[in-house]
């Protein structure tokens, strides 16, 4: 998800950082786009170090007037790429132009050239606010569906009071959210997610691993973030670039990642075991290479710890826990079994031989079973899409044991 933020000139223009931050911890990508007079307020260097992006100053060229082609053309780039345009704070000049269509800066051309929502929080001086021209100008902007979010009454920078302090950053934020379509409904959980495959050492160079590449872990930590957890990341190791987690832990062995998981359980509301975890490791590790011209050596193997088992054992009641299997055989019902063994309270089957589902794959066909019998087969989708459904199901499994502990407190209040 990618959103543009515009930054214009006003006292107020420090607090676009916080409202960029916020953003990001939601998993959204931010273009700044600032004008000039708001570098007169705040420098660009600030949002870029937390963006991670240049940020786009001026139409033609760089800030000290060296022309750049490519910037020539960057608003339309700017403007087909992004699902929605902030621009916060908005002084009564942009404002102003925005409802003229006057397109004289990269901002306001940015306006006129996307499709994408736009929203803008207001700040200025309550008279500039007031002033009919500023309301008419609101008026029409609002009539074309862009969204303009009140300011707030308060003290003013300029020693006024009245209306025309900015929205707050968590407004201006919720507004995004909706605009992107960004459901909250796991705000307030904290999601302890494994991801990928661990690896056994066998000797000083050589280890015994899986398949896994990590991808549905780390769609399940990236969605359980945009829809408002915070997320523990705990991930054996993997070619991808992970999420950003709120903690990311990583680990190479099933003993390191059963160390962090229990570090980090009693924190969690939900925990969701992707990882592919080695299941038996060397019975002995030869601390050299071993050689060809060794005798060629039989492995023995010792099983590993069963980690969902002992989180399972050491579970509160509140705690929703989630468990996938990846099989070949029999899937339904060995998962069954998993389920049952492990009392989870949704498994995640994998039949990981058929097309278009498993490990390297980025889709995944999937059915999620529950302790009452019921299966939820799924169709052939994404990775995240399989993430987001496989959460919708954990949000009403959680709804559910809401309203039991609320029936459960009226007739202990009833008998009491
Ligand atoms: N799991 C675990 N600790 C292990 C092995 C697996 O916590 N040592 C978790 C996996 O993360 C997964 C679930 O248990 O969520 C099922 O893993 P799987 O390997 O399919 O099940 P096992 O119980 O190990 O059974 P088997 O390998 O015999 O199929």
């Amino acid at each position: 998800m990618r959103v543009a933020l515009g930054v214009t000139g006003g006292i107020a223009a420090y607090k676009a950082a916080e409202l960029l931050r916020l953003l990001q911890d939601r998993g959204v990508d931010v273009q700044v786009i600032m004008t000039r007079s708001a570098r007169e307020f705040v420098t660009p260097l600030t949002f870029a170090a937390l963006s991670g992006h240049k940020v786009i100053t001026e139409m033609f060229g760089d800030a000290q007037g060296e022309p750049n082609v490519e910037s020539a053309i960057e608003h339309i780039a700017v403007a087909q790429s992004i699902e929605a345009l902030v621009i916060a704070p908005a002084t009564a000049n942009v404002l102003a132009k925005m409802a003229q269509g006057i397109a004289d800066d990269f901002l306001t051309t940015l306006c006129l050239a996307t499709r994408a929502p736009v929203i803008v929080a207001p700040a200025m001086n309550v008279n500039m606010w007031e002033h009919a021209a500023t309301q008419q100008n609101v008026e029409t902007l609002r009539e074309r569906g862009v969204k303009v979010l009140e300011p707030g009454e308060g003290y003013l920078a300029c020693g006024m009071t009245g209306a025309g302090r900015l929205a707050s950053i968590a407004a201006i934020a919720q507004a995004v959210f909706e605009t992107l379509g960004l459901r909250e409904d796991l705000q307030g959980e904290t999601v302890l997610v494994t991801a990928g495959p661990t690896e056994e050492a066998l000797d000083a160079v050589r280890v015994l691993s899986n398949r896994s590449s990590g991808r549905m872990g780390y769609a399940l930590a990236e969605a359980s973030r945009r829809r408002g957890a915070r997320v523990i990341l705990v991930s054996g190791p993997t070619r991808l670039d992970p999420p950003a987690a709120q903690v990311l832990e990583r680990v190479r062995t099933t003993e390191e990642l059963a160390q962090a998981v229990l570090r980090h359980l009693d924190e969690a509301s939900l925990i969701l075991m992707v990882a592919a975890v080695a299941d038996f490791r060397p019975a002995q590790v030869q601390p050299r290479k071993i050689k060809r011209q060794d005798a060629t050596p039989v492995l023995k193997l010792t099983p590993t710890q069963d980690i969902l088992g002992e989180i399972v054992r050491r579970r509160r009641s509140e705690q929703i826990v989630v468990g996938f299997a990846a099989e070949t055989d029999n899937v339904m019902e060995n998962a069954a079994a998993k389920l049952r063994k492990k009392r989870l309270d949704l498994i995640v089957a994998n039949d990981v031989t058929q097309e278009g589902a498993g490990f390297e794959a980025d889709t995944n066909i999937v059915t999620l079973l529950f302790p009452d019998g019921r299966a939820l087969p799924l169709e052939k989708m994404s990775k995240l899409d399989v993430a987001n459904r496989v959460l919708d199901e954990v949000v009403k499994i959680r709804q559910a044991a809401r309203r039991d502990d609320a029936q459960n407190d009226a007739r202990a209040r009833t008998a009491g």
